[in-house]
């Protein structure tokens, strides 16, 4: 017998999902942050705002500011404090795009070159510190020491995650696994404690932020699994990144343990030249997309970030039909059909 699925005809022709539902929402809010952000880039010494405004004027999407702001209102928060903390979750970000591009040797970020090409790595670096100094003063001056307590964990689980990268790099012989411990770090941890520090300064019960949280770790891993796919599937104009840097950088995403583990000796030979001994030559990049393909490693990937999509839609369950909800649901299927 044959199952039949309800079928709607008006979810078929929806639009492209975008950020257009959540910044309605936050519109206001954005706005205060955005000056604040401007504000705080400020010193006598001059390199700082010109490096900090390269990056900060180049755009970027604010997902994880838009996220703080959005949490606080789903879960119906009404002072200030969070214009202040996601101000600082933009910082906190911004300042591990700085460092990541120069431990990652790359040219372009948001369009532009990467400050580090222009200013230098040593500057790249010191003005990132600088900017996650500025992230904790403005928490501080919040003055919630739960959510003082969610953010500067996340800094440091940050930095694991950076580090813990470096050393599986150039490894053909990681897991899935420590590949997801990876991005969960260097990635996920943001998104889940942008997330979190809304319910928390509203001041709702634990089960509220638990479930925010799992929101935005859930949201951020499907969220790097996709960016790791585009790196070897996007474009250029779209991404404001070069693709293939993961590729020519040895670094191990799962598109990669994918077809390292589903290929043939011969291939594994193939990834192990490419990646461990970074010994590159003309056409690997095109021979790497074929095997890729071969594999299904990208298409995969993209199913893998929708199963982590899902469990971040089912984590707001217990929230409310509403604007914020329905907004932050939305931001879900933005990140999973970037790879579209
Ligand atoms: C880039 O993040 C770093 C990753 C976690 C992949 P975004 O893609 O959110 O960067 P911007 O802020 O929009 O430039
Ligand atoms: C994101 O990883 C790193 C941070 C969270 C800082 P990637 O290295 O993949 O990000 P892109 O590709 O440079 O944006
Ligand atoms: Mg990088
Ligand atoms: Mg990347």
């Amino acid at each position: 017998m044959a199952v039949v699925l309800p079928f709607d005809p008006a979810a078929e022709i929806d639009a492209e999902p975008s950020l257009e539902g959540i910044l309605t929402l936050v519109r206001a809010d954005m706005e205060r942050v955005n000056a604040l952000i401007l504000s705080r880039t400020g010193s006598e010494v001059t390199m700082i705002p010109e490096v900090a405004q390269h990056l900060i004027s180049s755009g970027g999407k604010r997902l994880r500011p838009i996220l703080t702001l959005a949490t606080a209102d789903l879960t119906g928060y009404a002072g200030d404090g969070h214009i202040k903390l996601a101000a600082s979750v933009e910082f906190m970000h911004t300042a591990t795009l700085l460092h990541d591009d120069v431990v990652d040797d790359s040219e372009m970020r948001r369009g532009k070159l990467a400050a580090r090409m222009l200013w230098g790595n040593e500057a790249s670096v010191l003005v990132g510190d600088f900017l996650l100094g500025q992230a904790f003063r403005m928490m501080i001056e919040v003055g919630n020491m739960r959510a003082l307590d969610i953010l500067s964990t996340a800094a440091v689980v940050i930095a694991e995650g950076e580090v813990a990268q470096l050393a599986a790099a150039k490894n053909t012989a990681t897991s899935e696994d420590e590949y997801l411990a990876v991005i969960r770090g260097k990635t996920a941890e943001l998104f889940a404690a942008a997330c979190e520090v809304g319910p928390v300064i509203a001041g709702r019960p634990k089960v509220e932020q638990s479930a925010c949280r799992s929101y935005g770790m859930n949201l951020g891993i499907a969220f790097q699994l996709i960016d790791d796919a585009l790196d070897y599937g996007g474009s250029r104009a779209k991404l404001g990144k070069n693709v293939g840097d993961d590729f020519r950088e040895g670094k191990i995403t799962l598109p990669i343990v994918l077809a390292f583990r589903r290929g043939n000796d011969e291939e594994r030979a193939f990834w192990k030249r490419c990646l461990e001994t970074g010994e590159i030559n003309e056409g690997d990049l095109e021979h790497a997309m074929k095997l890729l393909a071969r594999h299904d490693a990208l298409a995969d990937t993209v199913d893998r970030a929708r199963h982590y999509g899902a469990m971040a839609k089912d984590a707001l369950g217990l929230f409310a039909d509403g604007p914020a909800k329905r907004a932050l649901l939305d931001v879900v299927d933005f990140c999973v059909a970037r790879a579209r």
